[in-house]
């Protein structure tokens, strides 16, 4: 991304009010950059998440009222377009933007915390930040029932096949007769459940008031969380692989969990079975899954990730059959915004201020 310079004054709407800004246009968003005019002595915060920039809610008050220079851009930004900014900021409040090595570097001396506004902490390189001092500061625990919640949306959607009667209908045609789809009920099947951590253990309680059967592997099993909520607790991924009828994953990407549904993981799950991804696309071979569904033997993708984000037009998941895509709108709602958003804040302000309500994930702080 190049900025190109100061090019116009103007207002941005915020909340039915406009909020004066200075704008710098940059090539590859149409959106502009806008830099708060303020005191050249505060701190400079990049701000990049689309979500908290664009939800209205008490944290824009909490953002306002700091003085503090923000320079805005439209994320997730690539590591060139990171580079292209990176070098003049104390702090990111930083979305899925890549925050390589390289950028780090380039960040340094200056940068002194990164603060991600969200849970999933894989396009950061968490132990350069650590080699480097720098906290890498994040917001769990806050987006976990909207995302189950989200899960379940992709999973009703397969299972009645909402979207394509529903565009069928807004397109004018009702279908009927024998042509309408039938469904399955989710009532007594098995939902197995890969990663029963904070999102996991929401996806289990809503499988239970829907009447579903609960199976779940995690290296770190919650004994105590599974005996309350009826969930069969599996040894390996393989034994829920084998043992499900709906397959959601809930853990997060790394070296050892990229790829892990792959055609030979694939192979082994019931036939038709509905695989669920509300984490990240990289924990699934895309053209593995692609396959699979146009054999039938997976009966239902449903995704809020992709392993490319955004995906290319001829992406082999896009327009696959049985297959449900959302644009990782899975922790975009009004409630967890807000308190996505004052996390990351909180965690910021009070890091610089040295208040010690900081959550970190590299053990920095
Ligand atoms: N779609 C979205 O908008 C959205 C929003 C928030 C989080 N996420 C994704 O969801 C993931 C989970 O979030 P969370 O808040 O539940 O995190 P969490 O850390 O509470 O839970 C992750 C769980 O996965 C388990 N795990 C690790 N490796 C595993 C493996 N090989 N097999 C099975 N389980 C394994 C961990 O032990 C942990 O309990 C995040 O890492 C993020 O990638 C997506």
């Amino acid at each position: 991304m190049q900025i190109l310079g100061k090019v116009e004054s103007g207002a941005i709407p915020h909340r039915g009010e406009s909020l004066n800004q200075t704008f710098f246009f940059c090539h590859s968003r149409t959106q502009p950059l806008a830099i708060c005019p303020t005191n050249l002595m505060s701190k400079r915060v990049l701000l990049t998440t689309t979500s908290f920039q664009d939800t209205p809610g008490t944290h824009q008050d909490l953002l306002n009222s700091q003085n503090w220079e923000i320079v805005r851009a439209r994320g997730p930004l690539s590591e060139t377009e990171m580079l292209e900014l990176a070098g003049e900021f104390d702090i990111f409040l930083c979305g899925d933007d890549a925050i390589t090595q390289a950028v780090i570097d380039k960040s340094l001396p200056r940068l002194q915390a990164i603060s991600k506004y969200g849970i999933g902490l894989d396009k950061i390189n968490v132990d350069f930040a650590t080699e480097k001092n720098i906290p890498v500061l994040f917001t769990p625990g806050v987006n976990h029932t909207t995302v189950a919640e989200h899960t379940f949306g992709l999973l009703l959607g397969i299972t009645k096949d909402i979207q394509s009667n529903a565009l069928a209908v807004q397109n004018g045609e009702w279908v009927a007769g024998w042509r309408k789809p039938i469904g399955n009920e989710i009532m007594g099947k098995t939902i197995g459940i890969l990663g029963l951590g904070r999102i996991g253990k929401e996806v289990a309680i809503r499988a239970n008031a829907f009447g579903m059967k609960i199976i779940a592997f995690d290296p770190y099993f919650d004994d105590a969380f599974a005996e309350e909520h009826g969930v069969k607790k599996c040894c390996s991924m393989d034994e829920v692989l084998l043992g499900a009828d709906v397959i959601s994953l809930h853990c997060f990407l790394n070296h050892e969990t990229e790829n892990m549904i792959n055609a030979e993981k694939i192979a082994e799950m019931r036939n038709g079975v509905i695989v669920l991804n509300c984490a990240r696309g990289e924990l699934v071979d895309t053209n593995a899954m692609a396959e699979a569904l146009k054999s039938g033997k997976v009966g239902g993708y449903g995704a809020d990730v992709l392993d490319a984000e955004p995906p290319a037009p001829n992406h082999v998941l896009i327009g696959a059959p049985k297959c449900i895509i959302t644009s990782h709108i899975g922790s975009r709602t009004h409630e967890s915004v807000q308190r996505q958003a004052n996390r990351c804040l909180h965690n910021a302000i009070n890091f610089l201020s040295g208040d010690a309500d900081v959550l970190c994930a590299n053990g920095i702080l």
